[in-house]
């Protein structure tokens, strides 16, 4: 399996800490922001990577991360995403990379209190098709949201539903297999005029091939907007991240 990290976008939603660099750049507690998703890789066993890396100061990345090694990858490897166009777009530029072989995606500004090693195993026991993590917010029309039946089964997935149908967000973090790039050639752009990975997720679901699972611990997104940027540093302080117990 190979991995994806998505580093583009404008990080307006944290302007000003973002005029001058790219928010990925930004601190988290004592390090970079996009070193977690790196670390997550790595303790899930996914040591060859492509950094999609766009917006401001892409270069900076390469100084910060160079060939991987020293964060425990085999090999990193970068592609430049020139305009933003949603993470299915972001996505779309991996299919050279990807080479046939499943990949995790994880969004550069995503950090989770665990290791995805067991999660990456369950992909891999589900032969195919999609998967992926869910967790409960508070704040559910500012995600994707899950609609589930009385058996946690995945019904349908709504994009920042106004009147959202339950808490359970879809984090940032996806299991997909080689279909993803027919999938994403046969997308339209939202309203946002964007990619939607909800798209992507909702059509896997329509072949009977999405699987979901909730995670355990906690799950930030600190580049929602300022507060939750806030909370991930100060999740990160107390608790730590990736912690390499499988969940
Ligand atoms: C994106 C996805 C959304 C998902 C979220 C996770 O939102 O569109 O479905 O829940 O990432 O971080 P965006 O960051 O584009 O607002």
């Amino acid at each position: 399996m190979k991995g994806v990290i998505l580093a583009g976008g404008r990080g307006s939603r944290l302007h000003l800490l973002t005029r001058v660099t790219n928010k990925h750049l930004l601190p988290v507690y004592d390090r970079p922001m996009i070193c977690y998703p790196v670390q997550c890789m790595a303790l899930a066993g996914i040591t060859e990577v492509l950094l999609v890396a766009g917006g401001n100061n892409a270069g900076d990345f390469i100084r910060l991360l160079g060939n991987g090694r020293e964060y425990g990858l085999r090999e990193l490897s970068y592609i430049y995403q020139p305009e933003a166009g949603g993470i299915a777009q972001a996505l779309s530029l991996a299919e050279h990379f990807a080479a046939g072989s499943p990949l995790m995606l994880i969004l550069g500004d995503n950090i989770l209190e665990r290791s995805l090693a067991g999660a990456r195993q369950r992909y891999e026991a589900q032969g195919g098709g999609a998967r992926i993590l869910l967790s409960q917010v508070q704040n559910p029309s500012a995600y994707g949201v899950a609609e589930l039946d009385e058996h946690g089964r995945v019904m349908r997935i709504h994009e920042k539903p106004a009147q959202p149908p339950g808490n359970w967000a879809v984090t940032g973090v996806y299991f997909y297999d080689h279909q993803v790039f027919d999938m994403i050639r046969s997308l339209v752009p939202s309203a946002r005029n964007e990619l939607e990975i909800t798209d992507v997720n909702n059509a896997y679901l329509a072949r009977g091939q999405l699987m979901a699972e909730k995670i355990n611990g906690y799950w930030a997104d600190a580049g929602e907007n300022i507060d939750f940027y806030l909370r991930a540093c100060n999740l990160v302080a107390q608790r730590g991240a990736n912690l390499d117990s499988s969940q």
